[in-house]
């Protein structure tokens, strides 16, 4: 277990539908750190280059297009093993699959309105944030609780 950064990002449903405080006080909770975090209307070109993994796939343009149907939140956290932490706390891809207590079982119901993005491993999470933030935008900074957090 290693000290990570993640990248996560309240897609436009999330946001339209008054969730962003509930999903961030989520995170916050758990004792994941923000380390970096905005609000976005995502071009077009940040969309499918995002995304640029799933081109070709049938669901590529259609996620595209609802990545950029709507502001989105992002963020960066950080936190021992943040990349796990955050996928297992978003739940299954499918919020019909996904456990009771997830964000997206919690809160979804249909695959292509997901809620809530998160890398889904190392090499992602890098070019993710590289991708959304300038180096500039990251805080580096110490949080009062860290040391309340591990053995
Ligand atoms: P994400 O990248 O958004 O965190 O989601 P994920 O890793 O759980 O799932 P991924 O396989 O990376 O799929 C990316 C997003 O594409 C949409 N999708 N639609 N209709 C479909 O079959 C389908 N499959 C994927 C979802 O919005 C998914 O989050
Ligand atoms: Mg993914």
């Amino acid at each position: 277990m290693k000290n990570q950064r993640t990248f996560v990002m309240i897609k436009p449903d999330g946001v339209q539908r008054g969730l962003i405080g509930e999903i961030i006080n989520r995170f916050e909770k758990k004792g994941l750190k923000i380390v970096a975090m905005k609000f976005v209307s995502v071009s077009k070109k940040l969309a499918e280059r995002h995304y640029g993994i799933h081109k070709g796939k049938p669901f590529f343009q259609p996620t595209v297009d609802y990545i950029t149907s709507s502001p989105v939140v992002a963020i960066v956290f950080e936190g021992i093993d943040a990349i796990n932490m955050v996928r297992n706390m978003m739940g299954k891809t499918n919020p019909q699959d996904a456990a009771m207590g997830t964000i997206r079982g919690d809160y979804g119901q249909f695959i292509g309105r997901n809620i809530v993005h998160g890398s889904d491993g190392p090499d992602t999470a890098e070019f993710e944030i590289n991708l959304w933030f300038k180096p500039e935008e990251i805080s580096n900074y110490k949080k009062i609780d860290e040391q309340w957090l591990t053995e």
